[in-house]
């Protein structure tokens, strides 16, 4: 395939406007806007004077009728979480490329379906975890991946800078519900630094979560969360994240047996020791001396916005087959453990890695029943109407980048 990757953004909300404007714009390198779809009706009218000239579906359904049409190949799907599997699937089964937004689904079950789709469907397969392209977190990937540092022995990660205000919150019906989003902090700010957590250290093993309901909000799902994990090896992990911390904090500290990395305030510190530390540890005739050190720093360099990149990248690999930053097929992972921590903090047990499918039918089960009880409790349609959160646009993009 070779011109511009034709593409439809379905849901042109807070992100999904961002994404339309940044490829209506030009600032896309491979990618062109060919048509926008949103069940916002009032919204959908607005659209002919900032993306003049670009057709606007009410539905996929009615957006995929015409994707021949439009001579559509690909579709970005930028709708409430709940959603995105089943428009995905649909996009699949047209034929056409899909880059989905974080996170891939609610419900573990329902990625693995998806995964499943779309590798039988042959189709490039993304997922916006933008993330991924700061500069601090891919060198501390690759430093862990050329094995310079050993083997893990414990992470910890305090990202609780995701601070939202209730106006935040009380801007969409669907937001910080169970029905609507299907959890909180976990399920929608942290899972970029899950998937990065994962990314860099690998799957766990198993997992604790202790979440916190409306304890900063008012709201039924958590906007605080731990989650202790266990990775293969032995090496242990925590992850604290929150929204109700001002100002929050962004420390990411991961122990190795030949050194230390540690992310903080736009900086990479790493440690390395001159020999192993569980070699030094029965060798050495010292009783409390450590091995020689020694320290490097890289600072953070504010490049292009992650988004953009993301964007950009996937075109590249639908054009000339370029290697994806973020395949759609790991969205799993970071949900796997939220899902895992989810129901952890619901049952009170650790939860295995794979989620066994008899635990997802559980997760299944609590969700469910969590979401009838919201809506008993709440009466439908309670929730304030759906607020354009994109006041400051530049902002909104900035918000969702590594911030230190
Ligand atoms: N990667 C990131 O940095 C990032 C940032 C923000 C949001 N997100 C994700 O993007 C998604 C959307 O979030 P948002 O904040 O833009 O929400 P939003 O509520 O502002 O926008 C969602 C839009 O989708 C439309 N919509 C709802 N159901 C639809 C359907 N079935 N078909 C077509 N349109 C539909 C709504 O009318 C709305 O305009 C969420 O999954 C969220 O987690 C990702």
């Amino acid at each position: 395939m070779s011109g511009t990757v034709r593409t439809a953004v379905i849901g042109v909300g807070n992100i999904g406007s961002i994404h339309a404007r940044q490829i209506f714009a030009g600032n896309i390198r491979g990618m062109e806007l060919a048509a926008l779809c949103d069940t916002d009706r009032e919204k959908c009218r607005g659209f002919e004077t900032v993306f003049p000239g670009v057709p606007v579906f009410a539905s996929d359904g009615e957006l995929f009728e015409n994707s021949r049409r439009l001579g559509l190949d690909a579709v970005i799907v930028s709708v409430p979480h709940r959603f995105h599997t089943e428009i995905a699937e649909a996009a699949f089964a047209r034929g056409l490329h899909v880059l989905c937004e974080k996170p891939e689904a609610v419900e573990l079950r329902c990625a693995r379906r998806l995964n499943e789709i779309a590798a039988r469907s042959g189709k490039v397969f993304g997922i916006m975890f933008n993330q991924r392209t700061e500069p601090l977190f891919a060198r501390a990937r690759e430093i862990i991946k050329s094995g310079a540092m050993g083997a893990l022995k414990r992470s910890s990660w305090t990202v609780t800078n995701w601070y939202r205000t209730q106006t935040y919150y009380d801007s969409g019906s669907w937001r910080a519900t169970w029905d609507g989003e299907g959890g909180g902090v976990l399920i929608n700010q942290a899972p970029h630094n899950l998937d990065l957590w994962i990314w860099m250290l690998g799957m766990p093993e198993r997992v604790r979560g202790f979440c916190y309901q409306g304890k900063y909000h008012r709201i039924e799902v958590e906007d605080e969360a731990t989650v202790f994990a266990e990775f293969p090896g032995g090496a242990t992990g925590v992850f604290v994240t929150s929204t109700g911390e001002a100002p929050g904090t962004n420390r990411l500290e991961m122990a190795f047996d030949k050194g230390k990395i540690v992310l903080e305030n736009g900086l990479l510190t790493m440690t390395e020791l001159s020999v192993s530390e569980r070699d030094f540890c029965f060798t050495s005739d010292s009783g409390s001396g450590m091995p020689e050190m020694t320290v490097r720093t890289f600072s953070y360099e504010a490049g292009r916005d992650g988004h953009s990149l993301i964007l950009e990248n996937f075109a590249a690999a639908v054009l000339t087959g370029e290697e994806l930053i973020s395949p759609g097929y790991d969205g799993v992972n970071e949900l796997s453990v939220s899902n895992a921590a989810y129901l952890s903090s619901w049952t009170d047990r650790w939860i295995e890695l794979p989620m066994s499918d008899g635990d997802c039918d559980v997760f299944s089960g609590i969700l469910e029943e969590k979401s009838r009880d919201e809506k008993k409790k709440r009466g439908e349609g309670a929730r304030a109407g759906d607020k354009d959160m994109r006041d400051a646009e530049n902002e909104y993009s900035r918000r969702w980048s590594a911030r230190w």
